[in-house]
This record gives C-alpha cells, structure tokens and sequence, in this order.
C-alpha cells in the first residue's frame, strides 16, 4: 500500500472512496466547507438536516450526485474537537481501512482535520490514523482458493492542512511501518501449524533479520543441549519436529548504553502433551507461537526505529506434542541455570521453556528482561479478553510499559507477583513443580519464570486472553490480533 501526503486545496479529487473526518464542532479548519464545495454542498446539508452530526465514530456512506470523480464518501464522526485522542483517531482510521477493504477500492483518500491547538500532536494523529486504517483493513484470504472477494487499496492519500502535510505525512509512514509488521505478526499467529511448524519459524527469523539488517543465529538441538537448556528440549522430545532456538540481535551504529532480552514462546503447536488437552477447540493452540511472532515482528519494527539500546531476542520453539518419546508427569527436568522442576503437568509447557530460556539470558546481564507469551488459560479468566496480563519485578519497566500502553492503545493490566502464592508449586523431589494449580494459575506461572531472572529488572506479558479478536473491532477485525507489537516496540524505544 503506498501512502501519499496531500495538503487540501486539490480542485479536483479522484477516488473509489473519499472517507472525511469530522468533529460536531468544526472550528478546526474549513477543509470539510472545502470539499463540500467540490460536492456542492452535501455534507452541509446533511448534517443541516441531523443525518449526520459527527458523534464519535458516527459513520454515513454518500454516493455523490454527480460524482465528481469521487465513487462514494464515508463520513466518519470524530465528537467534540476537545475530547480527540489518538485512540479514537485509531478507530477512526479503522473505521476507514475496513471499508476500504473491497476489490473496487484502489485509490482511497482520507481528509483529515487541523490538529495543531489540540491535545494529540499532529505527528501523533497522522501515526494513529494510518495504523487504524493498515490494522482495520487487515484480512488474511491466503489459504482461500479462487478469485480474491477483496482486495487492499493499492494508493492512500491523506489530506490535510497545507502547515501539517510533511509532519502527518512523517507520523503516517511510522504508523504504516508498525501496522505492516503488526498485520506480518497477524498472519504468523494464525498461521496452521502444519504450516508453521518449528523450522518455518526459524526460516521466517531467518528472512526477517535479513530484510532489516538484524543478526541472527538459529542454535539446533546439539547446541541447545551444550547450552544446557534442558526444560525446553524435554517438551521438545515429544515430536518429530527438531527444537529451535532462534537469536536475533540489533546493535545500534553508536556504542550502546543498555541491553535488553527479549523472550518470546515459540509453541507451533500445543497437544497439551500426555496431561492431553480437550478436543473442543484445540485447533486454537496452533497460535500459542503468538508471543514468538509478536517478539519477531518487534524485532523488525525496531531495526527501523533505531533506539539506543542494544536488543536481544530468543525465540525456542518446538511443538507440545504426545507420543512415546513425550515428557511425562512425574519426570524431573534440569535447566540452564541448574534448578531442577518436577512435571506435574505437561500442558504447563510454555513456562519451562521460557524459565529455561530466561536463566540462559540472565547469564549474560542484560538491563532488562522482557518476556511475551500465550502461556495461561487462567489470565483469561481473570481479565478475559480485554487487555494482557503483566507482571513485573521492577517499578521502572512497569511505568514504562503502562504509559506505553496508553499511548499505544494496546491495554494491559498488572497481576501481583506476590511470594504468599509460591507455596502453590513447591515440590518435594525438585526444586519446584512446573504448575501451581488453577487458584492464580497467570501469577503462579509468574512466580515461576521469576526463579530464572536473578535480580535483573524484569516484565512478563501474557497475551492468552488477547490474541485472538473474537468480537471484531474497529481496527482489530476477526481473527488473531497481533497484540503487543505496539505496546512492546514502544516500551523499548522508551527504555
Ligand atoms: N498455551 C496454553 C495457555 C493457553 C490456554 C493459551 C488457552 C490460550 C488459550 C498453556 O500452555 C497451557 O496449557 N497452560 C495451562 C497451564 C496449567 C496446566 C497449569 C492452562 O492454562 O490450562
Ligand atoms: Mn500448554
Ligand atoms: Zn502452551
């Protein structure tokens, strides 16, 4: 999709779809009286006759008599000019990309109003507007066969005052890039695992670090097992598929100042192991590689944003799977760092691998350490599907990533990491057991990955309630949602 920056004052505009923001108040600018001009009059009229007011996300589709070159109009409400926020641009321009999304829309064109005197920055909105535009307008008809029913528009214009055109168009490219990478993380998570299966994965790292300049190093079970990450390749053991674990590096051009790790859970697929999942459902588990993709994309999106900070990613991934050369409850496994964990239960899987991977990291002394993960049934139960669970040992990392999470849109709640809850996974044969139960099965999950991080600073999110979109919004359609692409790219440029 090419994105183009226009200030108004065109005489004449040729679109498939003309989509024009609008306040109930329009002290802003005259830009809606100047493309009324173009439609003798239109949009005046109605909403001189309360057709259409411009309540915040309102909609009215027009077809212009005559056209005048322009197919069809969209208005789309903004509210009051005095309560605008980045997040209802976002849905805005989410409102905007979903209706752009069909064959006979090549060529869209957004007018946007003035942002200079209100509380987003210019820069700011043209980001917000071209991510929910690129987010809303996502589908995924890859595996469909025959004719595509939908197409992405080829040409995106927006249109805005002369004084803001090169500051929008510098926040849209930004908003573009992100979005792109947030769609990529959306087509990897959900992404079949007989598709998606370990080695693509490590393929796809592969492909990714060379498009953005990003060094990486994909380790095989041989090395893995010097490494001695053993937790990881015990789940691994149970399938044909070879364990990866996947090293993408950005070093920034001047020397950097901090390190971070970044982990992300790489399960292509998750059975459940012998401790076996029910069938209802179980095909959703091909996503539990989300904190992986997402981790990836991030990758990615910061080798374009080039922070000051050196920035690590690992991604094990391996499939959960049952068969004789499976894990077993009862079986006691050895990490990196030499803690030993009883299995209680084989479906808790995500945590051993990223306990493994995390001791391995905090050997090496990053500043901070991130982790990303689809790795509890129980977070769902506790904030269901409406933002992520985190849990931190750090106040500095926690206030940054909630104001990333503001700023970002992609909202995320705390869980309490408090030590009254580890009796929950003490064991007598091991240093600890791999599951505290259901009674806060997310901070029990938490409590563990804590014993793998020494006294490095330290986030954890877990994405299981909100990485599939299962109502449709307005910039996150049906389907796998990317989650954490933004707050997370955020949080690190921040850091
Ligand atoms: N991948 C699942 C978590 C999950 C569940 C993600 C539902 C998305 C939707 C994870 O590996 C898992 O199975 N966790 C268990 C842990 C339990 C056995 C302690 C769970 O949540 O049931
Ligand atoms: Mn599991
Ligand atoms: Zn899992």
């Amino acid at each position: 999709m090419r994105l183009v920056c226009e200030e108004f004052g065109i005489k004449k505009l040729s679109c498939d779809l003309l989509c024009v923001l609008i306040h109930t108040d329009r002290n802003q600018s005259d830009y809606v009286t100047h493309i009324d001009q173009l439609l003798n009059g239109q949009i005046a009229s109605l909403k001189q006759g309360g057709h259409f007011l411009g309540n915040a996300l309102e909609q009215c589709l027009v077809i212009p008599h005559p056209p005048k070159g322009i197919k069809r109009m969209l208005l789309i409400g903004l509210g009051a000019s005095k309560e605008i926020s980045l997040e209802l641009l976002r849905k805005a321009g989410g409102v905007a990309g979903s209706a752009s999304t069909r064959k006979d829309c090549e060529n869209v064109v957004l007018a946007v109003p003035s942002f200079s005197n209100t509380k987003v920055k210019s820069e700011d909105a043209g980001q917000a507007i071209a991510e929910g535009f690129n987010l809303g307008g996502y589908f995924n008809d890859s595996l469909k066969s025959g004719q595509p029913s939908r197409t992405r528009p080829g040409r995106v214009t927006i249109l805005s005052s002369k004084a803001e055109t090169a500051i929008i168009k510098f926040g849209a490219a930004r908003g573009l890039m992100i979005s792109n990478l947030q769609n990529h993380c959306r087509d990897l998570s959900g992404c079949p695992s007989n598709i998606l299966t370990p080695s693509f994965l490590a393929n796809e790292a592969r492909r990714i670090a060379r498009k953005h300049g990003l060094r990486v190093k994909i380790y095989r079970r041989p090395e893995i097992e010097k490494m001695k990450i053993g937790a990881f390749l015990a789940v691994a053991k149970g399938s044909k598929e070879q364990p990866y674990l996947i090293q993408i590096d950005y070093i920034p051009r001047t020397k950097a100042t901090k390190r971070v790790v970044l982990v992300g859970k790489g399960i292509t697929f998750d059975t459940g192991g012998i401790s076996i999942k029910p069938a209802d459902n179980m095909g959703e588990m091909r996503q539990d590689m989300t904190g992986a993709a997402v981790v990836l994309t991030t990758m990615a999106a910061l080798a374009q944003l080039k922070p000051k900070t050196q920035i690590t990613a690992f991604i094990p991934t391996c499939e959960n799977m049952i068969s004789s050369t499976a894990y077993k409850p009862g079986d006691v496994v050895t990490t990196s760092i030499g803690k030993t964990i009883e299995i209680v239960n084989t479906d808790a899987e995500g945590r051993l691998l990223l306990a493994d991977v995390l001791g391995y990291a905090s050997k090496l002394r990053p500043d901070y350490l991130f982790d990303v993960a689809t790795l509890t049934g129980a977070v769902t139960v506790a904030l269901g599907h409406g933002c992520a669970g985190f849990l931190s040992t750090s106040e500095e990392l926690t206030e940054v990533f909630v104001k990333a999470s503001a700023r970002t849109g992609e909202k995320v709640w705390q869980l309490p990491l408090l030590e009254e809850y580890s009796h929950q996974f003490k064991s007598g044969v091991a240093d600890m057991t791999n599951s505290g139960g259901k009674p806060a099965g997310t901070i029990t999950a938490g409590l563990i990955l804590k014993q793998f991080t020494a006294d490095i600073p330290w986030l954890h999110m877990d994405i299981a309630g909100v990485d599939f979109e299962y109502r449709g919004s307005e910039y996150v359609p049906r389907g796998p949602s990317g989650f954490g692409v933004r707050v997370l790219t955020e949080a690190l440029c921040k850091l």
